[in-house]
C-alpha cells in the first residue's frame, strides 16, 4: 500500500474544535413521551418500569443472562467485589483508568499489578501466575478499549489456582467473540455507560452476571443491603439507577447497533490514510471479534516517528483535535499507587508512553478524519 496523498483541502484548519469523543443522545421528542409516562406515574426511582424493562431489553441485546443496572460504574465495580465477597490480593492491570485500582483500594483490597500484552495493551495472562500468592483471591482484568482479553488462558489460571474474575468491562458494550458476549466470561463483568462510552446513559454502568442468586444478591447490595421493609442483609450502597436516565438507557438501544456500524468504517477510513507511516502504529484487527470501535489508538515510536507522542499530541491540539493519551500516566505513576511494585511492568510503561487516542464517534465526519490524518501525515 502507498502512503496516502494530503490534498490542500484536507489541511485546512476546522472552526470548531474536534473533540476526542461525543455522545449520542436519543431523540428528543420520543425522550419527551417516555417523561410524560414518568410524570404521569410519578414513580421516579426505586426499580419502576423502566427501570425494569431497561435490564431486560439490555441482556436480551447483549446476549447475557442477568443484567443489573447502576448509576455509574465505580459503583459497580466496588458492588462486583462486594457481591463475591473478594479479600486479599487481587492482580489487575496498571494499564487502565484508575477507577479500577480505586475499586479495589475502597474494599481495602491490595492491588497487585500485572503487566500487559504489547499490541492490544490488555493484562498478560501468561504473567498472571507469577504474582499469586496464598493471599491472591482473584483477578481483575480490563477489555481494554473494548478489544477481548484471552478470557481462555485468564480462566485456567483461574481455575488452577481457585481465583475468581471480575472483568472491567467498561469499554466492552456489544463485544463478542465467536458469535458470544465477552460479558459471558468470568464471574462478573462490569460495563460503563458514562458519556464517552460506546453506550451511554449520561452516567451509569451495570454488571453482568450468570445465575439469579447473584444478581439478587447485586440488586439488594445497590439498593443498601435491603430486601424488605424491616429486613437489611449486607452493608450495602446506593447504586439505584432513577427512571429518567433508565427511559434514556432504552431508547439508547435504538441506534446504537447503527452507531458502531459508524465506527467500524471510520476505524476502516483511519487505518487505510495512516497505513505505511514509519513510527506510527495501529491496533491489528483481530479474527472472529465483533468490536465496537468506541477508540481509535494509535502508537508512536518517537525515533522512528522523528517526533515523540507528546510533540504529536500537542501539534494536533494547536491544529483543533483533541486526541486523549489514554492511558497516561499509568496507574501506578499516579501519587497514590506509588508504593506498589511496577518494576515488573516494562511494557506497560512503553505503552502508556506512546499512545494517543484519535476522536473517534459515530458522527465525526469523512472530512475530519481526512484532516485528522493529513495533519498527521505533514
Ligand atoms: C476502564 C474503566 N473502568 C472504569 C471506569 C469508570 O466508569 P464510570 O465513569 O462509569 O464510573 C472507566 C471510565 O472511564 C473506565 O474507562
Amino acid at each position: 500500500m502507498t502512503k496516502v496523498k494530503i490534498k490542500k483541502n484536507d489541511l485546512k484548519k476546522p472552526k470548531n474544535p474536534i473533540l476526542v469523543t461525543q455522545p449520542t443522545l436519543p431523540n428528543l421528542d420520543e425522550f419527551h413521551a417516555s417523561l410524560k409516562e414518568i410524570w404521569a406515574s410519578k414513580w421516579i426511582t426505586n426499580k419502576g418500569a423502566f427501570h425494569q424493562q431497561f435490564e431486560l431489553e439490555l441482556a436480551k441485546h447483549l446476549g447475557v443472562k442477568y443484567v443489573s443496572i447502576f448509576n455509574n460504574a465505580t459503583i459497580a465495580l466496588l458492588t462486583a467485589l462486594q457481591a463475591l465477597e473478594i479479600k486479599g490480593e487481587v492482580i489487575t492491570t496498571p494499564y487502565s483508568f484508575v477507577a479500577t485500582a480505586n475499586s479495589l483500594m475502597w474494599n481495602n483490597l491490595t492491588p497487585v499489578f500485572c503487566d500487559v500484552d504489547p499490541i492490544y495493551g490488555n493484562l498478560d495472562a501468561a504473567k498472571i501466575e507469577n504474582l499469586i500468592t496464598p493471599n491472591t483471591t482473584a483477578i481483575m482484568p480490563v477489555h481494554v478499549y473494548g478489544t477481548p482479553c484471552d478470557v481462555i488462558a485468564i480462566e485456567q489460571v483461574a481455575k488452577k489456582h481457585k481465583l475468581k474474575v471480575i472483568y472491567d468491562a467498561a469499554h466492552a458494550f456489544g463485544v463478542e467473540v465467536n458469535n458470544n458476549s465477552i460479558l459471558n466470561y468470568g464471574d462478573l463483568s462490569v460495563l460503563s455507560f458514562h458519556a464517552t462510552k460506546a453506550f451511554n446513559t449520561v452516567e451509569g454502568g451495570a454488571i453482568i452476571c450468570h445465575d439469579d442468586a447473584t444478581k439478587e444478591k447485586i440488586d439488594n447490595l445497590k439498593n443498601f443491603g435491603i430486601t424488605d421493609e424491616i429486613t437489611v442483609v449486607a452493608p450495602g450502597i446506593n447504586g439505584k439507577v432513577n427512571e429518567l436516565i433508565a427511559a434514556y438507557g432504552l431508547l439508547q438501544l435504538k441506534t446504537i447497533d447503527s452507531d458502531i456500524e459508524k465506527c467500524k468504517t471510520i476505524t476502516t477510513y483511519y487505518k487505510e490514510h495512516l497505513a505505511n507511516i514509519e513510527g506510527l502504529k495501529c491496533m491489528p484487527d483481530i479474527k472472529n471479534t465483533k468490536l465496537n470501535y468506541s477508540y481509535f489508538p494509535i502508537f508512536i515510536d518517537e525515533e522512528k516517528f522523528g517526533m515523540s507522542r507528546d510533540e504529536l499530541y500537542f501539534k494536533l491540539k494547536e491544529n483543533n483535535i483533541f486526541g486523549r493519551r489514554y492511558f497516561y500516566p499509568l496507574i501506578t505513576d499516579f501519587n497514590t499507587y506509588k508504593n506498589f511494585d511496577s518494576s515488573n511492568l516494562p511494557i506497560a510503561k512503553k505503552i502508556a508512553s506512546q499512545v494517543i487516542c484519535l476522536p473517534i464517534y459515530a458522527g465525526l465526519t469523512t472530512a475530519e478524519v481526512n484532516y485528522i490524518t493529513a495533519i498527521i501525515n505533514s
